[in-house]
């Protein structure tokens, strides 16, 4: 991690205002409908976005969702975030404060996502995160393997998928620490994932979709 939470919290809060007006490049709005189209929650899911920040994914899961959870670190972005909700009528998605390795969420999740938020934390905290995620309430059958871990997690954020061209960096070097597709992919198969699919969006841009892996096969 290149700055501390708090000091990651104070900037997403300070620039919470802007925020929305300024995703507006073809790349994230590219990895955030991937994101939202590779969760694909049926009707009985519970949700859980990390990173939330003003909502984007978890506001464009709860029309498909039984319920979603935002956490984020930046109480700025979450304050948007309920507005946004309460502005339009939604009042099946929660918003709080949780961190990646501490979602300080209890309940059920059988799809985790995160978009654009994960590359803040270093290599090894990023494999943290994901063991964390796949030890989350997956809401199977209590007593039975089937209800650890969530049945999919999607991650779109910036990657590489090959050497970063320095003139034309996707990310500020010096808060972002963005890891390499094979090393995300390597964290979600040691934490009981098959990766099903990779979205390349950009050359620093992609989304990763993990299944979580079953005896006997990959859930259905
Ligand atoms: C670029 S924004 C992305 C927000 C949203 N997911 C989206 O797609 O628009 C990154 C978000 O990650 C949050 N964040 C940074 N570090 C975090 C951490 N360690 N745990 C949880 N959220 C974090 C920031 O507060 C910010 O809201």
């Amino acid at each position: 991690m290149k700055k501390t939470i708090a000091e990651h919290a104070a900037r997403f809060s300070a620039a919470a205002g802007e925020y929305d007006d300024d995703q507006n490049s073809e790349e994230y709005e590219a990895c955030a409908g991937l994101v939202v189209r590779r969760a694909a929650p049926n009707g009985t899911d519970t949700v859980l976005d990390l990173g939330t920040g003003t909502g984007a994914i978890a506001l464009a899961l709860a029309g498909d969702a039984e319920r979603v959870v935002g956490r984020d670190v930046s109480d700025g972005m979450l304050e948007r975030a309920r507005g946004k909700a309460a502005d339009a009528d939604i009042e099946n998605v929660e918003f709080g404060y949780g961190e990646f390795r501490e979602p300080e969420y209890g309940g059920e999740a059988q799809v985790v996502t995160s978009n654009f938020a994960l590359h803040h934390l270093a290599d090894g905290e990023k494999r943290e995160a994901i063991g964390t995620w796949a030890a989350l309430d997956g809401g199977g059958t209590p007593g039975r393997s089937d209800s650890v871990g969530p049945r999919r997690i999607v991650l779109g954020d910036v990657m590489f998928f090959g050497e970063p061209d320095p003139e034309e960096p996707f990310y500020s070097p010096e808060v972002d620490d963005p890891a390499t597709v094979g090393t995300l992919v390597d964290h979600f198969t040691d934490a009981g994932y098959a990766v099903t699919q990779v979205d390349r969006v950009h050359d620093q841009v992609g989304v990763i979709t993990a299944e979580r892996v079953v005896s006997g096969g990959r859930e259905s």
